[in-house]
């Protein structure tokens, strides 16, 4: 089965989670626009939706749905994005589209996250994938040097701003082996807004596609 089959699947699946009347939370990504593609079905039993970035917003709006300001809803019901990996603690890299900052509001901001990946996206280690960081543009060298003291490669997404109008720098070579701990050093540094780790707020339902079947999975 293809990557893209897998995550239409993740996607549909996940939309058993939506309960009548919820507010929900829309993440960004290719896994989540199966999710948008199937929404218009059930639009009318959503109370709202918000959207974790511009590109989501457009594409939930070219799909006839109605979207919400967090600042209008309030805290939402549910979340739902995609991941760049996930361990089995439900920690996870989230960014590879940028989208890393309002992501992380919503999920925060979310009484469930229900995370949907292909299984390629599964690993013991975080860090294979490189770390995405949003950083304010003036920081970005200084950032970057920071990370080399990390033991870590940063590299600048070229002709690249954030939603938030901010530089990406993905730090490759980094082995993650305590999330909590380096999302919360990371996350000190002057000039960083956000670090891609997603572990004080980690996922609470992990839907995994394989070749052969879905997997649900609840953090205890
Ligand atoms: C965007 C994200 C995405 O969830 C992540 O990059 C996964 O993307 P895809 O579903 O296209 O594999 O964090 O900022």
């Amino acid at each position: 089965m293809s990557q893209s089959d897998k995550k239409r699947r993740a996607a549909e699946r996940a939309l058993e989670y939506i309960e009548p009347g919820a507010i929900l939370g829309v993440g960004t990504g290719s896994t989540v626009n199966h999710l948008i593609d199937a929404l218009p079905d059930i639009a009318p039993r959503l109370s709202a939706v918000v959207a974790s970035s511009r590109a989501t917003e457009a594409r939930l709006r070219a799909r006839g749905l109605e979207v919400s300001e967090l600042e209008q809803t309030g805290d939402l019901d549910l979340y739902i994005d995609g991941a760049d990996e996930a361990n089995k603690h439900f920690h996870l890299i989230k960014g590879g589209g940028g989208a890393l900052t309002r992501e992380k509001i919503l999920a925060a901001a979310a009484r469930r996250f229900v995370c949907i990946i292909d299984d390629s996206k599964w690993v013991a280690t975080l860090g294979s994938f490189p770390l995405p960081v949003e950083v304010i543009p003036m920081a970005a060298d200084f950032v970057s040097r920071q990370f080399v003291r990390a033991r870590g490669r940063p590299v600048l997404r070229e002709d690249y701003r954030t939603d938030n109008g901010n530089c990406v720098i993905d730090v490759h070579d980094l082995r993650i082996t305590n999330p909590l701990e380096m999302e919360q050093r990371f996350n000190q540094l002057p000039g960083v807004v956000t670090v891609g780790i997603f572990a004080q707020r980690p996922a609470d339902v992990i839907v995994m596609a394989t070749d052969n079947e879905i997997r649900e999975m609840n953090r205890v």
